[in-house]
């Protein structure tokens, strides 16, 4: 079990550059599959769902080189159109595979997939955009088994605005016959930057960033080169380091418009920062006092991320007074807050979706776990605040999508160690 040893206290100063955008890089790999012809990705971040999605690509038919983050990918003829199962079950985003799978060998099969243990993730708006586009569902428990004599475009609602739901879409309706409406569509920055590729690829794809975009399928889908965009979790979550260690802190290559929510809770707070959008900057002021925020609430783009949500949390602890975190996209992601109390903050979970957290809290260093990806790096925020040596064990979750990140703290002045099993 490899962990982090963390020496907290000291305020980071420096810059730090954020990488592409892990849930962007993802579906861009299955995306490589619509096309027979070599497609380009620059900026793709080098973590371990990466590896596992590349891994599947290349048992799938795939040949790549990935150097300095640029991805180079072709996949002439596609060898299996199955998905073995130790590789399903590692990440949600094998799912992405099915709609190029299913237009590329008509027909697909692909274990029920893995992913971070944040609660219930049914993959009812998958299955259903692809049906809606003209594929059969034979089976869809531990298997997924599809069958599709090409895509036909029709309209669909994507069920829950599920983000990945439409990618899978997305990826159907710019292969199929005509044109394409999706209602409901999920309109996250990774959702677009998927929509701008298809469109590279040939697609012509209307009202992207809405959640009602047009498609107009391709009859051949070519290769592409496209530059992944910033990971505005990361982004969110650097400026929620330096904050919390009442640091000065630069964070280069972000889309200032990606975060609107949490500037908007910032000010409620009176943290300071300046936003530089065409410098794709902001930097971040040591702020001495932060007033606490009623309710801060995750929710589906442009609302507050349910991914920045539990590093909120740790910053809503320096914050003075009672403040109330309300996650509305999963039914059990607090539970960050437990390890919280381990580190001398009042919290109570006040039901599935709520909890509280009291304010200022004087941070103490303890063992703690990481119980996703996201609340694994809260606990390494909270770990640089505290007094003391805090522990992080479980990081391979932090590992999943942050790239180099305790290089990018070290480099800011943070000391953290990475502590692998035998060492
Ligand atoms: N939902 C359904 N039916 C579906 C799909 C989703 O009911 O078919 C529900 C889920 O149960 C959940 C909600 O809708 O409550 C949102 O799920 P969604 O499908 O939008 O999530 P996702 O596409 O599986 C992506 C990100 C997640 C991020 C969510 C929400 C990727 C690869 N993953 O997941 O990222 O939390 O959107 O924004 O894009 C992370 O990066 O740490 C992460 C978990």
């Amino acid at each position: 079990m490899t962990r982090y040893l963390i020496e907290g206290g000291a305020p980071l100063k420096g810059r730090v550059r954020v990488s592409g955008s892990k849930n962007a890089a993802l579906p861009l790999i299955a995306a490589t599959f619509l096309t027979d012809e070599e497609c380009v990705l620059h900026d793709v971040p080098d973590i371990s769902d990466v590896r596992v999605m590349l891994s599947i690509a290349e048992d799938l038919g795939s040949t790549y080189t990935f150097e300095n983050n640029t991805l180079r990918i072709r996949t002439p003829e596609v060898k299996s159109s199955e998905i073995a199962l130790e590789k399903a079950r590692k990440l949600r985003t094998s799912l992405m595979f099915l709609a190029p799978l299913l237009h590329r060998t008509g027909e697909t099969k692909i274990p029920f997939p893995g992913g971070c243990n944040i609660g219930k993730r049914p993959i009812d708006s998958h299955l259903n955009a692809l049906e809606g586009l003209g594929a059969v569902v034979h089976r869809a428990d531990d298997l997924i088994h599809l069958t599709a004599d090409g895509f036909i475009g029709n309209l669909i609602r994507i069920v829950k605005l599920s983000v990945t739901g439409t990618e899978t879409a997305l990826l159907a309706a710019a292969a199929a016959e005509g044109e394409t409406q999706l209602r409901l569509a999920a309109a996250e920055p990774h959702v677009q930057d998927v929509a701008k590729v298809v469109q590279k690829m040939g697609a012509q794809v209307e009202g992207i960033g809405t959640n009602v975009v047009t498609i107009q399928g391709a009859k051949k889908l070519t290769g592409f080169e496209h530059r992944v965009t910033p990971d505005y979790i990361e982004a969110g979550t650097f400026v929620i380091a330096g904050l919390v260690t009442k640091g000065n802190v630069v964070i280069e290559n972000i889309d200032v418009d990606h975060l609107d929510v949490l500037w908007e809770y910032l000010d409620q707070m009176g943290a300071k920062y300046e936003l530089r959008r065409d410098a794709m900057e902001v930097e971040v002021f040591p702020t001495d006092y932060l007033s606490h925020v009623d309710r801060v609430r995750s929710g589906v783009y442009p609302d507050f991320p349910t991914d920045l949500l539990a590093p909120m949390a740790v910053l809503l602890t320096q914050c003075d007074g009672i403040s109330r975190v309300f996650e509305t996209v999963y039914e059990s992601r607090l539970n960050y807050t437990i390890e919280l109390e381990k580190m001398g903050v009042k919290t109570e979970i006040l039901n599935s979706h709520e909890a509280i957290i009291v304010g200022p809290a004087k941070l103490q260093g303890n063992p703690v776990a990481s119980w996703d990806l996201r609340a694994g790096t809260a606990m390494v925020l909270a770990g640089l605040a505290a007094e003391g040596k805090t522990e992080v064990s479980n990081i391979y979750w932090i590992d999943r999508g942050y790239e180099r990140f305790e290089d990018k703290l070290t480099a800011l002045g943070g000391t953290i160690t990475r502590i692998e099993e035998d060492a």
